[in-house]
């Protein structure tokens, strides 16, 4: 893949942009947070450190296209509410995982989908992905609701994955095709178009 660096995507509401370390207090917050980590891969930062190393990794790693991080900045503001990933990319099989998080008071407002939307448009498009996939917890009703909202098909359940502070949890697999995301796009595109000329 190549270097991810430069890569910036703007919503309606967004910019997606690799994080910088003027972030971290930003993201420690967010991963501080019990509620927002409460079905995370890993329990809530204790230590301002952990973020700075998060950015430096993710820094390396868009420079390298490995994996892309975006953190999310509110463009009427510049505050950042949260970040997606695009991450354990693989090339030979055009696959790659989605993650997201957004700060618990920004929850419910549609800000996920929007900035997840365009992450998957880049891509599809873009990087010619075929498939993205997503490992969640079963009891995150949020995220499978936002996986559902997306177009994303629970695949699979997989028991007892992980264990996350001495927790033991389940994995529900989300698939999304690139043929599906590209119909349903064409769909919302037609959805508009009608709507305009009527
Ligand atoms: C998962 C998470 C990002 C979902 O956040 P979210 O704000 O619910 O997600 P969306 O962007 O899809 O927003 C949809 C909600 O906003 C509402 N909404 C308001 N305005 C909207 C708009 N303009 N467009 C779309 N939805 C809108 C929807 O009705 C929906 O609410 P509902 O689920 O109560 O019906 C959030 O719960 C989170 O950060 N969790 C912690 C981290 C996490 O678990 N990540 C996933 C692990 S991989």
């Amino acid at each position: 893949m190549p270097s991810f660096s430069d890569v910036t995507l703007q919503t309606a509401r967004l910019t997606l942009r690799p994080p910088v370390l003027a972030d971290v207090d930003a993201i420690f917050a967010m991963r501080a947070d019990p509620v927002v980590q409460r079905y995370g891969s890993h329990p809530p930062w204790t230590d301002r450190q952990t973020a700075v190393e998060w950015i430096e990794r993710n820094l390396r790693g868009m420079a390298a296209g490995e994996h892309a991080q975006f953190v999310l900045e509110r463009r009427t503001d510049g505050v950042v509410i949260g970040s997606c990933t695009l991450y354990a990319l693989d090339t030979q099989c055009r696959r790659a995982d989605v993650g997201y998080a957004l700060v618990l008071p920004e929850w419910g407002q549609g800000y996920a989908n929007e900035a997840v939307s365009r992450m998957l448009d880049w891509g599809f498009d873009e990087l010619d992905l075929n498939r993205v996939e997503a490992d969640i917890d079963p009891r995150n009703v949020p995220s499978a609701r936002a996986l559902e909202r997306l177009g994303f098909t629970r695949e699979g359940h997989l028991r007892e994955r992980w264990i996350v502070a001495g927790e033991v949890s389940d994995s529900w697999i989300y698939g999304l095709l690139a043929r599906e995301w590209r119909a349903a796009r064409a769909s919302r595109a037609g959805t508009h178009a009608s709507a305009n000329a009527s």
